[in-house]
């Protein structure tokens, strides 16, 4: 305010409140390209105009969407401003086409464990390799979303504007790394980089070219389907530390759309004791009204439903310190900053809140709490088959933190839910973990504990369309006797033919064998079957089905020459769904 009174008369500032109060958020997005763009034109210095006509590229690495949706926001500024844009998935971009390129803006996660966005990897790669063509000429720009928590934040993001400028690339503005409270900085870095796109030579209109096809579901994140649970079946033994659940949730609705291999995002609670506990350390009252974005609500129902009560952030650091005085807390907050990440991943908002007693308000304690992110199941049914219902295979998460056994929220939430509860969800479209389109295309699917759930749906939807597809399924698990899951199920598909080979790898019984051994054991089968064609599928914990993938890719590549697993990923044969 008082820099904007500095600079405008009070005549000019009156007026000008006055027509911004009148604009919706259309036309203010318009207008701020409009006047960034017009106000370099007076001062001379770089007024950036498309010469060549080509649209600026909007290039977007994701697997949950976030980048998805700020590509599109990104190209919907771009129009309001006069700036040609097309956005683009860098999942189906060939590292030619940058080449030829004038202005790229890439928006990418980072996913696994600091790896990129699973279906960006084969571009991630051209562009990494040694041999990968120079990009001279090339303006670009990298917004990278991440999550702090994880060990290599934003990873993804920070090589690729890297490898840019290797390449020759020229960086438009500075890379902005965003954590999962991303909305509010990228949407600075946008303003900030606008400036800096060619507009059209005739910038009278807003040039909409935003291409990108609209999400045909109306649930999202932010609008999430309220499902009734109708069951909730531990199908491993009773006796079993991390047990699995199987989950039938009612659909009553139209416009849901999953298909087999799709997931659900699941908008979680925390629990009732852990939100108790927050209230009780701060001496706060539930029922002290907060606000979070438009949203008026009870602190309880806030730190309930909305707020991530076990990953503390920097922010959250910050008003600790600030309250509490602690100058051990000061000072590593003005520290290092791999040290303070480090700092934060050794420490759970409990231990915080313990060891630096405070009394926040209200308010500023939901300000500083990360929102609670929703965690992503894979449907185990096909709705071909039941339209009405979603199943869900669950296995309880628990973590060594510390010297302590922590609890996952959402998993145990999920398995604490009970017949005529309700639970919140929206579709994931997961559209590289599909059937193949040719009907009768072998199929070889490769699964450890839960990763049997889309596997679920997939037969399913074989068995209903009645085509004749070899489809051998490979199923590992600890315990032959206690986590045989879905047995009955494959049993009953092996028999009616829809499975035509099964092979189970039990850890208990068998000890030396990995998930690939099966497959390796019956190598000419493995071999025949990816002669004529087989995709092969690989779902479920990351570290064991990479470990078979890498034994798969030795022996194909031993068998038939190196670079042989490589083509099929390239063919897009092989299909990924690992957490
Ligand atoms: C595409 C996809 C499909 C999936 N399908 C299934 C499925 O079908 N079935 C299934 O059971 N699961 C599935 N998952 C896994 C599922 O989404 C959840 O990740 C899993 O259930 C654990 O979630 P949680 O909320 O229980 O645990 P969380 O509460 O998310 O676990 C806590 C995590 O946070 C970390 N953490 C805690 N404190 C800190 C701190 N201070 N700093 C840093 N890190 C911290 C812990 O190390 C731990 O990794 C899928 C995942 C993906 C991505
Ligand atoms: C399974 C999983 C793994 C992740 N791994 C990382 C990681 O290693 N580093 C990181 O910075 N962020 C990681 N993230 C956070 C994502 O980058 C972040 O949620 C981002 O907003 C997702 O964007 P997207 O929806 O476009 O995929 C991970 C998220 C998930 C769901």
């Amino acid at each position: 305010m008082q820099t904007s009174l500095q600079m405008f008369s009070a005549a000019q500032w009156s007026q000008l409140n006055a027509l911004l109060g009148t604009l919706n958020v259309k036309q203010k997005l318009w207008l701020s390209g409009y006047l960034a763009g017009s106000s370099q034109d007076q001062t001379g210095s770089t007024t950036v105009t498309a010469e060549s006509g080509q649209k600026v590229l909007i290039a977007y690495g994701t697997e949950t969407n976030n980048c998805r949706q700020l590509a599109t926001d990104l190209a919907e500024r771009c129009a309001s401003a006069g700036i040609p844009a097309e956005v683009a998935d860098l999942a189906g971009l060939r590292l030619r086409r940058l080449g030829k390129l004038e202005h790229l803006v890439v928006i990418t996660a980072t996913h696994g464990d600091g790896d990129p966005p699973e279906p960006i990897l084969p571009f991630y790669e051209a562009i990494m390799a040694e041999d990968a063509a120079r990009l001279a000429g090339l303006k670009f720009a990298v917004l990278a979303l991440g999550d702090s928590s994880y060990e290599h934040f934003c990873v993804t993001g920070i090589e690729l504007d890297q490898r840019l400028e290797a390449l020759g690339g020229e960086r438009l503005v500075p890379r902005q790394d965003c954590d999962v409270d991303f909305a509010r900085p990228a949407a600075e870095w946008m303003e900030q980089l606008l400036p800096a796109l060619p507009r059209s030579e005739a910038v009278t209109a807003p040039a909409a070219t935003v291409e990108i096809a609209a999400d045909s579901s109306l649930y999202s994140k932010t609008n999430p389907l309220e499902a009734e649970v109708l069951a909730n079946q531990n199908l491993s033994h009773a006796s079993r530390q991390q047990p699995i659940h199987h989950l039938e949730l009612a659909l009553d609705a139209d416009n849901f759309p999953v298909l087999p291999g799709d997931a659900v995002g699941i908008l979680a609670e925390n629990p009732p004791a852990l939100v108790a506990m927050l209230l009780d350390a701060t001496g706060l009252s539930g029922e002290q009204p907060v606000t979070l974005g438009q949203q008026a609500l009870s602190l309880v129902e806030a730190l309930r439903r909305h707020c991530d009560l076990c990953i503390p952030g920097k922010a959250f650091l910050e008003l600790w310190a600030e309250l509490t005085k602690d100058a051990a807390l000061t000072g590593i907050l003005n520290g290092d900053s791999k040290l303070l990440r480090q700092f934060l991943r050794q420490h759970q908002i409990r231990d915080l809140i313990s060891q630096f007693p405070a009394h926040p308000d209200a308010q500023a304690l939901v300000d500083v709490l990360r929102p609670l992110q929703p965690r992503l199941y894979d449907v185990a049914n096909s709705l071909s088959e039941l339209p009405d219902e979603l199943h869900l295979t669950v296995k309880a998460y628990d973590y060594a933190f510390g010297n302590r056994e922590e609890a996952g929220i959402a998993s145990h939430y999920l398995l604490g839910l009970q017949p005529g509860d309700s639970v919140q969800l929206y579709p994931h479209r997961n559209a590289r973990f599909r059937l193949p389109e040719q009907s009768g295309t072998p199929v070889i699917l490769i699964g450890e504990g839960t990763g049997i759930a889309p596997y679920r749906a997939f037969w399913q939807e074989l068995a209903l369309s009645g085509q004749q597809t070899p489809c051998w399924l490979v199923f590992g698990e600890q315990s032959f006797e206690q986590d045989f899951l879905c047995q009955l199920d494959i049993q009953q598909a092996h028999a009616a033919g829809v499975l035509s080979h099964v092979d189970t790898l039990f850890h208990e019984q068998q000890p030396e064998a990995t998930l690939a051994t099966p497959l390796l054991v019956q190598g000419s089968r493995l071999l025949d079957w990816l002669a004529r064609g087989a995709h092969l599928y690989l779902c479920g914990d990351k570290a064991e089905l990479d470990a078979c993938e890498a034994a798969l890719e030795g022996y194909l590549d031993d068998q038939q020459g190196k670079g042989q697993w490589k083509q099929l990923a390239k063919d897009k044969r092989i299909h990924r769904n690992l957490y």
